[in-house]
């Protein structure tokens, strides 16, 4: 397995004229956000269609994916099927992004650039992709293979996937968001993981990182408290071995130290009256499950 390097970028792609742009682009990072971590039925309404969007966008991409198929290819089909249908790729400029999806591949934790690197039998991907569209945001990522995985590889993937899920499974009104770290690293450990600590969930709506942290690992001293309308993201990364990580000097491609390989699953959530709905849910209603792109099923989606 060959270590991961940087690789040239395509140019910027552009945003059709009339996508309404989210406020904070172009400046060195958004405002901070100081409203309710609670948003209205109205406000969640618009996030389902953000998170659609967004839950749809992974899908075709990630259709996509075989070996010799570029990061960058993924890119441009992620990005266009945002434009199509009217929302603007929030990671495009955000902070100085220069693409409009994360693409991170194996070591990669996340925030990688989408580039030019062919995809190689093996590879481990995870695609993370945020849409905005009437002033809200939806926030998911998922973790595919590439031609023959490893078994390794599939159950960390696996494990990943099934920790964000048992996570989303324990929220409901009057518990601490810290119910969700305690129940993301006791599972990982279970398999010998690690939980990347550095990168956390947050609270999503008309901010796109509201200030609210969710924590992937058990932190007690945190310990706010789920109310119905509450909004945020669920996004555990856990690592084949450690979890410690590094950054390429491009001030966005995060590692793990040791190379060891890393999987991630996001789904942006509402607390309800009883429990967690998620609101990054695919056309077809089945929420993403990674993997296989041959067992993605586009049909449902326009
Ligand atoms: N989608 C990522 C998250 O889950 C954030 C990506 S920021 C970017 O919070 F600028 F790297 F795109
Ligand atoms: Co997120
Ligand atoms: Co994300």
């Amino acid at each position: 397995m060959t270590a991961m390097k940087p690789y040239p970028q395509s140019p910027k792609r552009s945003v059709p004229a009339g996508i309404a742009r989210p406020p904070y682009l172009g400046e060195a990072g958004p405002e901070n956000y100081e409203g309710s971590d609670v948003q209205s039925d109205e406000t969640v309404e618009k996030m389902r269609l953000a998170g659609r969007i967004a839950a749809d966008a992974i899908l075709v991409a990630a259709s996509r994916i075989a070996p010799g198929v570029t990061t960058d290819h993924l890119d441009a089909v992620a990005h266009e099927f945002m434009c199509d249908h009217h929302a603007w790729p929030a990671s495009l400029d955000y902070r100085g992004f220069p693409k409009s999806i994360c693409t991170s591949v194996n070591e990669v934790i996340c925030h990688g650039i989408p580039d030019k690197r062919p995809l190689e039998d093996g590879d481990l991907i995870k695609i993370d992709v945020t849409a905005y569209i009437e002033g809200v945001h939806g926030d998911n990522c998922a973790t595919f293979y590439c031609g023959g995985v490893d078994e390794e590889s599939k159950k960390l993937s696996e494990t990943t996937r099934e920790s964000m899920y048992r996570a989303i499974r324990v929220c409901r009104p009057g518990r601490s968001v810290s119910v969700i770290g305690r129940v993301i690293e006791k599972y990982a450990r279970r398999f010998g993981y690690d939980v990347v600590r550095e990168y956390t969930g947050h609270g999503v709506h008309t901010a796109f990182h509201s200030g609210l942290i969710i924590f992937h690992y058990d932190e007690p001293r945190y310990d706010r408290t789920m109310a119905p309308g509450m909004t945020f993201t669920i996004e555990p990364m856990l690592a084949i071995g450690s979890a410690r990580t590094t950054q390429w000097d491009d001030g966005w491609t995060v590692l793990t130290q040791d190379g060891s390989r890393c999987a991630q699953f996001e789904q942006s959530l509402v607390i309800t009256q009883s429990g967690a709905e998620i609101l990054t849910l695919p056309s077809g209603g089945t929420p993403i499950l990674g993997g296989d792109p041959a067992d993605i099923d586009l049909s449902a989606i326009d």
